[in-house]
This record gives structure tokens, C-alpha cells and sequence, in this order.
């Protein structure tokens, strides 16, 4: 089956039940400035799934253009994609589990209106209960009535069958989730579903939800039950087609095709394969993230970070394959032909998406060529590449390890990582100390009264993009025992209104004495926990990210209060436009 019949499909039998057709809605959330990518068909519905009537009514049907970048070390697999299309249906506070489980396995085993597979290699899991939550027999109840026996019904905790909310609160509840068997031998005497081995591969997800987490982790119910189902459209053709992966797929066939005949590759090795799917993989989703009409390109900040990583990744694994000439422009028009039809806005920017790969593969392209002629002199002068030269030439030249490290392969040498690792330990430590600038904190010094007011400026960061908005970015602050200065990106003074909302939120948040933490982890989890801050250009950087309970995450150096609670009474003292795009604020804390 090909995706265009069942996208059809999928949307013909909900539309025959009842169902309202909507369209896909961009990669970036409108309303939600928590998170920075649309991760789920659900997402864009979260108003409604809190109780807002729907203008097409109380049960929804579509194919959403989704982006995930937890799952950035699954890349490779067979069946884990950063973009990817989810078919989904909704009831908002209509029908509930009986309905949709009927429907559902109607679907699964229908070969003319559904997808036409075999009962026999189904099984599911329900969520098992907690001290809150019974477990859900409701649910198992049911699918035995529709022919899976016990055995293959898995009753699992939380971690498997809980969805949602998406960021820090809204809409959740437990789920069950339907896997097929596809025939590889199990992984161990406990494999089974969820397990993650690819025996058993998910294709759809069926959430009962009915509660809302606060950011206090509470789960009052919802005012109505809702369903929300959400099916991987590239997982669901490779199980219905049996491939052993979604790249076999109509979706990503025809670029895999391409890449291998940009690389002169017939029969790729295993060690190919899998640096062919990384490739596709990274370029099909940074293609589809500029071919967003919100008009992003690659940058060092948020989405556009998001971007530059992606196209760079492709331009690395691209290099393992032998493409040393630009290349990613050519994948442009499979893409479009693949999916140009569903999603006309890769017609409508095709242009501005070919300029900002070629700009951004330019300039990658150049700063690697730098660091090669760099290298060569290294070996020339000294005849080997040090952990230290491999650090400095990451740290100057942005050239990553891995290719230092091919490099002294072919000279028949090893760099030594371990040194590498100290080295950037080491100049970690340095920068941590001499921060300064743009996202660092800027602090006079780490007196009791500078510490306060660095938290209390974190929060007038996150009150700032509460209020007024998601743009208000920080460009700088500046920290002494009196008060805070915080410049951020506006072009307008704050009203009345705005002030007043901004000093409330953070002294309530104040009084909720909310405990502060830090982390340090690798970019890509920093973006997926909405952290906000400068992602930096280099590559395996890891990063401190400062939460204040679950409202502020912010890249930063610290240090930090312990809990808000000692923070006062915060008061804006002066607001002050320095120039065409920068609003200066001063803070004190009272
Ligand atoms: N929201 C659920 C998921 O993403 C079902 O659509 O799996």
C-alpha cells in the first residue's frame, strides 16, 4: 500500500463515523509557546480537548505534519523518524473507549477500507493503574471481546501507557497502544511489546483522555472525556507492506534512491545502510521544517538551531558516503514529489528552502574545508593529531572529532578521545568562569543580593514571554547588589497592563516557593524541554539547564537560589527603550 491510499484510507472510514476532516496545522505551535515543535496530531487541539467547542464539532479526523527530536539517538532504526505524518482521530467529550476500540480493530483488519492485517500478530497494552488511577480492565475487557486473547494483552505502568500532557501541563490520560508482531525472533524471555527491539512495532496509540496535569502534578479530571488516537503514517505502510523498515516506504524510498545514486552506492553495506537513513532522516525533516510557511531558516537559536544541526548532520553522513560536493539541493525536488501534493507549502516555498540549504551547506562546507588544511599542516609539521590539536580545531574551526579522527585513520593513526574530552572539560570549566554576555548571566558578583536577583531575572525573562510574547528574547543582562537590568528584543515599551501582569506572575511564582534545579544535558534535550538560551554551533556541547519548578528553563551558568521563596517582593523600577529592537528593564527585589 502506498501513503497516499492510506492517508484516504484513514481519513474516508473516520469521515464515515462522523468525523469532521481538518487540516494539518504548521510544525510550529501556535498557542503554545512551551514547546517548540508540533509533536503530536493532539497537540494543536489542546484547547479543545479542555472543554472549547470545536467550529467542526465534537469528532475530528486528520493527517498532522509532526517533529520529535527526543528520539535523536533512535535515528537510525527502522522505524523512529524526527518528521513524521500522524494520522489521528479525536472525540471531544462524544464517544469514548468502547467505540473507539471497535473501530479501531475494525480498521486494523479490514483488507478493503483499513489496513488489512492479520488479528493474529496484534496485541496491545493497557495502562495497569496506580494509587490515583484503577487499571484500565475496561479497556482489556474490550479487546478481548474483539478477539485478542489475555495473553496478548500487557498491562504496563506509566512509562508505557500514560500520553501527555505535551510541555509542562494540559490534557492526559492513560492509553492503549497496539503493536504488531513482525516476525523477528524475540530479544529476550521478556521481550514484549514497548520493549523496544523492533519485534513488536506500535503503530497506534489510543489515549483516554480524560484528565489535566497541573505544573503542581495534580490530575483533576477533565470537564469531558475525550479520545485521542494518533498513528505513525510511515510505520503503519512498513508493517502493512512487511518492509523491514519505514525507509522502504513510498515516503523515503525514492531519497534513499537518490542519496545512493548521488553516491555511487549499488549494494550498500550495513554500515551504509545505516548512514543513509540518519541522512534521509535529518534531510527530509530539515526540508520539511523550512518548508514551513512560518518562514524559518538555520541559525543558532531555537527552531533554527533545530535546522543548522539537521542539514549538518546530513552534510557529515554525506561525507561518510563519499559526497564531498554539495548535494542537498537535489534531495529537494524527491521530497516535493513525494509530498508535495499533501503539503503545498513546499511548492509555495520552494525557492527559499533551496536558498537556505545551499547558503547553509556553503558555509558548513567552507568551515570544514578550513579545518581539513588546518589538520594537514598539524600532520605535516608535527607527522601526528593530538587529542588537544582535535580539540582546538573544534574549538576554532567548529571541525568535528569524528573527522579529526578519520583523518589520522588514513594517515594510519588514532587521536586520543580521552584527551580530547579533558580538554573540553577543562575549557568548559574556563568559559563557566569568564561567562559574560548575551545568555550568560552577567553578574557583578556571587554576593547573596546578585544570586537573588539573577533567579528574580529568569523569571522577569519568562513573565516577559508570557505576557507580551514568545520573541521577547533576552540580548543581555547586567546584575549588581542594587537591581537587575534585563535588555530583551522588543520594539515597544510594555503597557500598563503588561507591567502589572508581569510583576504579578513572577511574585506569584515567588510565593509558590518552587524549588530550583539544575541539569546538564545535550542540546537536543534542552530544545525538547523547551529550554530557552543560546544553543550553541558546537557539535556534542553539553549544556546546564536552570529550571525553576516546571515554569522557567533556561540555558545558563548559575549560580542560583535554592528555592523562590527567598526572593522578596519583585518590583520594575524603569523601562527604557535603547534602540529600534531592544527594551531595557531594571528589576529590584523588595
Ligand atoms: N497523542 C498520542 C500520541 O502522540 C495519540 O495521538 O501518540
Amino acid at each position: 500500500m502506498i501513503s497516499k491510499e492510506l492517508r484516504r484510507r484513514f481519513l474516508k472510514f473516520f469521515e464515515k463515523r462522523g468525523h469532521s476532516v481538518i487540516p494539518s496545522t504548521s510544525l510550529i505551535p501556535e498557542m503554545d509557546p512551551t514547546v517548540l515543535f508540533t509533536t503530536a496530531g493532539m497537540h494543536p487541539l489542546v484547547p479543545y480537548l479542555m472543554g472549547q467547542p470545536h467550529p467542526q464539532g465534537r469528532r475530528l479526523v486528520n493527517c498532522q505534519k509532526c517533529f520529535r527530536t527526543d528520539d535523536i539517538e533512535e535515528i537510525g532504526d527502522t522505524f523512529h523518524l524526527t518528521f513524521f505524518e500522524m494520522l489521528g482521530n479525536w472525540s471531544l467529550g462524544d464517544y469514548y473507549k468502547r467505540e473507539i476500540i471497535e473501530w479501531a480493530m475494525e480498521f486494523l483488519i479490514d483488507p478493503h477500507e483499513g489496513l488489512g492485517l492479520d488479528k493474529e500478530k496484534l496485541s496491545v497494552t493497557v495502562y495497569e493503574g496506580d494509587n490515583q488511577i484503577p487499571p484500565d480492565e475496561e479497556a482489556a475487557n474490550i479487546w478481548e471481546e474483539m478477539g485478542i486473547p489475555r495473553e496478548r494483552i500487557h498491562f504496563l505502568t506509566r512509562e508505557d501507557n500514560w500520553w501527555g500532557p505535551v510541555g509542562d501541563s494540559g490534557p492526559c490520560g492513560p492509553d492503549t497502544e497496539i503493536f504488531f508482531d513482525v516476525g523477528l525472533n524475540s530479544c529476550s524471555p521478556e521481550c514484549r511489546p514497548g520493549c523496544g527491539c523492533g519485534k513488536y512495532i506500535e503503530i497506534w496509540n489510543l489515549v483516554f483522555m480524560g484528565y489535566n496535569q497541573t505544573t503542581e502534578r495534580l490530575y483533576p479530571p477533565l470537564k469531558q472525556k475525550n479520545v485521542d488516537t494518533g498513528m505513525g503514517l510511515e510505520r503503519a505502510l512498513q508493517v502493512i507492506n512487511g518492509f523491514p523498515s519505514v525507509y522502504e516506504t513510498d515516503l523515503l524510498s525514492p531519497i534513499m534512491e537518490k542519496v545512493k545514486r548521488i553516491a555511487r552506492i549499488r549494494e550498500p553495506s550495513s554500515e551504509q545502510i545505516l548512514i543513509l537513513r540518519i541522512l534521509v532522516d535529518q534531510a527530509r525533516s530539515a526540508i520539511m521544517a523550512l518548508a514551513d510557511d512560518k518562514g524559518l531558516v538555520p541559525s543558532n537559536v531555537e527552531h533554527g538551531y533545530v535546522i543548522r544541526r539537521l542539514l549538518r548532520v546530513a552534510i557529515r553522513k554525506g561525507l561518510q558516503l563519499g559526497i564531498n560536493e554539495s548535494f542537498l539541493g537535489e534531495l529537494l525536488p524527491t521530497v516535493l514529489a513525494i509530498l508535495g501534493d499533501t503539503y503545498p507549502e513546499l511548492h509555495r516555498n520552494q525557492e527559499r528552502i533551496t536558498a537556505e540549504i545551499a547558503k547553509e551547506e556553503k558555509r558548513f562546507r567552507s568551515a570544514l574545508r578550513r579545518g581539513l588544511r588546518v589538520c594537514e599542516k598539524i600532520l605535516k609539521e608535527k607527522g601526528e593529531l593530538t587529542g588537544k590539536d582535535a580539540f582546538m580545531l573544534f574549538q576554532s574551526h567548529g571541525f568535528p572529532l569524528e573527522m579529526t579522527a578519520q583523518i589520522a585513520k588514513e594517515h594510519g593513526q588514532q587521536v586520543d578521545a580521552s584527551e580530547f574530552r579533558k580538554e573540553f572539560e577543562r575549557h568548559r570549566q574556563i568559559s563557566r568562569e569568564a561567562s559574560q554576555g548575551r545568555f550568560q548571566s552577567g553578574l557583578a558578583d556571587h554576593s547573596e543580593e546578585v544570586i537573588r536577583l539573577h533567579t528574580a531575572t529568569h523569571l522577569l525573562h519568562q513573565a516577559l514571554r508570557l505576557f507580551v510574547g514568545q520573541e521577547v528574547m533576552q540580548k543581555g543582562s547586567n546584575i549588581t547588589s542594587e537591581r537587575t537590568r534585563l535588555d530583551v528584543q522588543l520594539d515597544r515599551k510594555l503597557t500598563e497592563e503588561e507591567l502589572r501582569q508581569v510583576e504579578e506572575w513572577v511574585n506569584e511564582i515567588i510565593q509558590r516557593n518552587l524549588p530550583i534545579r539544575s541539569e546538564t544535558m545535550s542540546p537536543e534535550k534542552a530544545l525538547e524541554i523547551g529550554a530557552i538560551g543560546l544553543f550553541g554551533e558546537k557539535y556534542g556541547d553539553q549544556i546546564t539547564v536552570y529550571s525553576v519548578g516546571d515554569v522557567s528553563r533556561e540555558i545558563c551558568t548559575g549560580p542560583h537560589v535554592e528555592r523562590t521563596g527567598v526572593l522578596g517582593t519583585f518590583r520594575i523600577t524603569k523601562q527604557k527603550r535603547i534602540g529600534a529592537n531592544t527594551l531595557r528593564v531594571r528589576g529590584v527585589l523588595e
